[in-house]
């Protein structure tokens, strides 16, 4: 059976009340998506007939419903203006992390020779967005997860970065034993009990959860940075973690520490630089 898009719109926004905040908006989203069209079209069509029996279209409502992103219904996510693969073997991209990039690239030369190291690769997006920004730089990202290593590979792929960004499984540095100029995470950083939303459930776990506290997995970044003198760690972290990397770096040497924000004001991350020898 056919329906007009405004009363398939209307259908669908019902059934997402109390599921999302805003179910007009997440159901014109969803629709959009199905369509494959822009906005200016979803308002200009609304006496279109739309086959409200499409398996895909019920699919993805049924999904909706229950409240899994829409991202993992359509495999695109949007990041730094760009579109990447994304599904559920890697966490999706949150805006907040262009900041890590800007921060990073306000600190390099484009044209810097480097190895950069990003530890918990998931989609690929830091990795891709910095090798497009550095051309001379050679990349190696790792990963704890297989599941992520693959979705990172397709969207490494997709740019044509293969020869450039490598992908080694394993447990943070552990895969890597190059000398590294710069490290990049955003690690999982969420403590462990904490009270999450339910669209959070379809994440891989893994990707948010970093331990008891929360930020066990930067205390061991930070350990590793400084074992291996590291000079230059960029990495995101949770709004109330300033306090504890602070007072966890205060037994290093460190040459600068920087804390910065996001768009809502909130600490975000931080970029640690250390003398490259006599740190002590
Ligand atoms: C918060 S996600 C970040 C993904 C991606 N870089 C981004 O910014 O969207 C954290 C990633 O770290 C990976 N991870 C978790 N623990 C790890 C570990 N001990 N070693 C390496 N990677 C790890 C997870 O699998 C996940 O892909």
């Amino acid at each position: 059976m056919s329906k007009r898009l405004k009363e398939l719109h209307r259908e669908v926004s019902k059934g997402l009340e109390g599921v999302v905040e805003f179910p007009r908006r997440e159901a014109e989203l969803l629709l959009m998506a199905y369509l494959g069209c822009d906005p200016l079209y979803f308002i200009t069509h609304q006496e279109e007939l739309i086959d409200e029996n499409n398996p895909r279209l019920i699919e993805w409502i049924e999904k909706r419903k229950r409240n899994v992103p829409l991202e993992y219904l359509t495999n695109r996510v949007s990041f730094y203006s760009r579109e990447f693969y994304i599904d559920e073997g890697a966490l999706i991209p949150r805006p907040e992390t262009e900041h890590l990039i800007d921060e990073l690239l306000s600190r390099i030369t484009p044209e810097a020779a480097m190895t950069v190291v990003e530890v918990g690769v998931g989609s690929g997006i830091i990795s891709i967005l910095l090798a497009l920004h550095l051309p001379n730089a050679r990349f190696i990202a790792v990963d704890i997860s297989s599941a992520a290593l693959a979705v990172a590979r397709r969207n490494i792929e997709a740019f044509g970065l293969s020869g450039r960004i490598e992908l080694r499984e394993g447990d943070l540095l552990d895969p890597v034993t190059e000398t590294i100029d710069l490290l990049v995470s955003n690690p999982p950083y969420i403590a462990d009990d904490a009270a999450l939303e339910s669209n959070l459930s379809y994440e891989p776990q893994n990707a948010l959860f970093g331990g008891e506290i929360g930020d066990e997995i930067i205390r061991r970044l930070l350990d590793q940075v400084y074992a291996r003198r590291i000079a230059l760690f960029g990495c995101e972290m949770g709004y109330d973690q300033r306090l504890k990397v602070q007072e966890y770096l205060k037994s290093f040497a460190v040459k600068s520490l920087e804390f910065y924000k996001d768009l809502a004001s909130f600490d975000r991350g931080f970029i640690l630089e250390l003398n490259k020898e006599n740190n002590e």
